[in-house]
């Protein structure tokens, strides 16, 4: 039997999108399949994707995505709880019950720490990194608990940022990283490869050798960025 999972989405849903291709490209092979797609708005163009691919999908009013929500994804017999761009916060009784079994990730746009917290999603996280100035940025998935983009971390993907960089460039360079990080690490934490020791921190997590060679490829255009020498 394999791992049930809920996507919860309030955009347009690549990331969903990026989860469910990866998972079927598994084939019988894959730990997991996305059950129920659930959204804050109606009209989230991730909603149109789940029942274009036959996936119940579902928009949630005020009740059912506080109160209701732990006894929706109960009916569903749902096992993981992935946030794909999902703007609401998980009401605690759903994140008492899932994050215990390390059942409940989201990926955020940003190395956290930074850029994390009330306020920072979408182009506003990217705004921020620009104005700061940075030089490097990137992706995060990570389990969550009862803080915003607080929970213990799984997964980054760095990438550089050139001095010219608007927060539109870095935006879509950061979702590009993320639609290749998140489907693996879902995979992965649906697999019962990452486990959460009792110290808070992640360990099980190893990209695949692709993903190692990409870091190792970013990591050298990091290294070189540093000394002035424009990324490659
Ligand atoms: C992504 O940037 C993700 O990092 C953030 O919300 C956005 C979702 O985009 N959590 P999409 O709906 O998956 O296209």
């Amino acid at each position: 039997m394999t791992t049930r999972i809920a996507v919860l989405a309030s955009g347009g849903g690549s990331n969903l999108a990026a989860v469910h291709s990866h998972l079927s490209a598994l084939g019988s092979a894959s730990p997991a399949h996305i059950a129920l797609v659930l959204s804050d708005r109606a009209t989230a163009g991730a909603l149109a994707r789940a029942r274009a691919w036959g996936i119940e999908a579902l928009s949630l009013n005020v009740e059912e995505r506080t109160t209701g929500l732990d006894a929706i994804l109960g009916a569903h017999r749902i096992d993981l709880v992935v946030l794909a761009g999902y703007l609401r916060k998980v009401p605690d009784a759903v994140v008492e019950r899932f994050s215990g079994g390390r059942g409940l990730v989201n990926v955020h746009p940003s190395l956290l720490p930074a850029f994390g917290g009330p306020g920072m999603y979408g182009r506003h996280v990217h705004e921020a990194a620009v104005a700061r100035g940075v030089r490097v940025t990137g992706a995060t998935v990570h389990f969550v608990d009862a803080v915003y983009d607080h929970g213990p971390i799984i997964a980054q993907w760095p990438i550089a940022v050139g001095a010219a960089e608007t927060a539109e460039s870095v935006a879509s360079r950061v979702l590009a990283i993320e639609h290749r990080l998140f489907p693996r690490v879902v995979s992965a934490v649906a697999a019962g490869e990452v486990r959460l020791k009792d110290d808070g921190r992640v360990t099980g997590w190893s990209m695949d050798a692709a993903l190692e060679a990409a870091l190792e490829a970013a990591s050298q255009v990091l290294i070189d960025t540093t000394n002035g020498a424009p990324p490659q």
